[in-house]
């Protein structure tokens, strides 16, 4: 008898391709497909990719290529592009990789099984629709077994806001947010299953608008759950921090003390060239709100350097943004024009220049990490414990603040909460001992 098919998917970008990628592999596990760990080992590969920027998008095609051989040793070896790629780039990607059987958008994976079913009598399917009906709605329910203790959910998708650089509304479409009723109901499931702690996900999240309410309501009915013991979201941006979110993160023990909060830019010119329809002084304005509900909350940002038309004296207002505001990390990128968006039309900043940039705002952001890092040594915090260590012995975890905690001992408490003094602070990690249980 042959064995169950197998399964390979790899995610490349962003969390919500995380969430959709596991929420594929449970409706091909319907199908009678396992997961493996190494395309090698698989009868179907699916890339879960990502377009925002040029390097991500490139990146599919070198790992298609690299799938060449296996697909000639093994010609019944089935290959699937999903996400953001295969949204923007359609059935062009069929006509540049002839090794890739099917073609699929991210709000059509409900539609994945019929799709492979059209692969096994030769077709080359490509949906890249934005469907009416949502695919949630369509996928099964969360399996029996799941992951360790934390969890995504993904509340919303989608961005209405057209940032000048940026290919998400163009790729994931227009704002959807998902049912108040539905999200309650697969929290609970997802913390029956052991889930400790949950990051809402989406890609304008804090626009949430799926009941009452907007995220701040959805957050505190959420801590209502018995089990859970955190919630966190991301990405946020600027103008949807309304007063009630703010609020919750004042007066909702469950909500961690961690924000992602993109500003993008310290220069006003670039922030209205951008189209993110806010000011510097504004967004500072909400980091004091933010800070004077949760003074220890850890921010962090993502920043674009070298956007077309960035100056010397913009980039000198973005360092000032960061020195006033003080990051706990953030990500920082060179822009990269994508085709289609509003700013792939202007002139690009010297690549030499963007580089010197970008290695100077990482100086300092690595500075700024390494400041929040040590804050932490001498406090105790609490750490929901995920899986071993990196060293025998040792057990990891993520702190309130989101930082990674390592401690010795302790490997029953995988999946416990406990509260931990930091010793110590290392390249990206803390190390830390477990205080005795009250
Ligand atoms: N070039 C560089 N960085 C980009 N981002 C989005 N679009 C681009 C682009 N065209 C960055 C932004 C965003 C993060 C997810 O990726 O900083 O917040
Ligand atoms: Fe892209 Fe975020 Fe701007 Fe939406 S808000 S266009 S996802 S950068």
């Amino acid at each position: 008898m042959p064995g169950p098919k197998k399964l390979f998917i790899k995610s490349y970008g962003c969390q919500m391709n995380v969430y959709d990628s596991e929420r594929m592999a449970e409706t091909l596990g319907a199908e009678g497909y396992v997961t493996v760990d190494t395309a090698e080992a698989a009868d179907m590969v699916l890339l879960n990719t990502c377009h925002i920027r040029e390097k991500a998008a490139e990146k599919v095609y070198s790992d298609l290529g690299r799938l060449r051989p296996l697909k000639q040793a093994n010609p019944d070896l089935k290959i699937g592009v999903a996400g953001c790629v295969a949204q923007a780039e359609g059935a062009e990607i069929l006509r540049r990789m002839p090794l890739v059987d099917l073609v699929v958008g991210p709000q059509s994976y409900h539609r994945l099984p019929a799709m492979m079913q059209a692969v096994g009598q030769g077709a080359r399917p490509v949906d890249t629709d934005f469907p009416a009906e949502d695919k949630f709605d369509h996928l099964p329910d969360r399996p029996a077994r799941l992951g360790g203790p934390t969890a995504f959910l993904t509340v919303q998708e989608g961005c209405d806001k057209f940032c000048a650089f940026c290919v998400v509304p163009y790729t994931r479409g227009a704002e959807v947010s998902r049912p108040a009723e539905r999200l309650l109901a697969e929290a609970r499931t997802l913390v029956e299953k052991g889930a400790r702690e949950i990051t809402l996900l989406g890609q304008n999240v804090n626009a949430w608008h799926g009941g009452e309410g907007g995220l701040g309501r959805l957050i505190r009915d959420l801590a209502q759950i018995d089990g859970l013991l955190r919630i966190r979201y991301t990405t946020s941006h600027p103008n949807d921090m309304d007063d009630d979110l703010i609020a919750a993160h004042g007066d909702c023990d469950k909500l961690m003390p961690y924000l992602h909060l993109p500003v993008q830019s310290g220069s006003d010119r670039i922030l209205k060239a951008m189209a993110r329809k806010h000011t510097a002084a504004q967004y500072l304005t909400l980091i004091a709100r933010i800070r004077a509900a949760r003074p220890d909350i850890l921010l962090t940002s993502d920043f674009i350097v070298g956007f077309p038309g960035e100056t010397d004296a913009d980039f000198e207002a973005t360092m000032a943004l960061v020195e006033a505001v003080g990051y706990g990390t953030a990500f920082s990128f060179k822009y990269s024009a994508r085709p289609g968006t509003p700013a792939a039309e202007k002139a690009p900043v010297p690549a030499e220049v963007a580089d010197e940039r970008l290695h100077r705002l990482q100086a300092l952001l690595s500075r700024q990490q390494k400041a929040a890092q040590e804050a932490m040594v001498g406090r105790e915090v609490g750490v929901l414990f995920e899986k071993p260590g990196r060293m025998a012995g040792q057990i990891t975890g993520k702190s309130d603040h989101n930082h990674a905690v390592h401690v010795e001992g302790g490997q029953n408490l995988i999946g416990v909460l406990r509260r931990v003094r930091i010793t110590r602070s290392d390249p990206n990690s803390l190390a830390g001992e477990i205080t005795p249980a009250p």
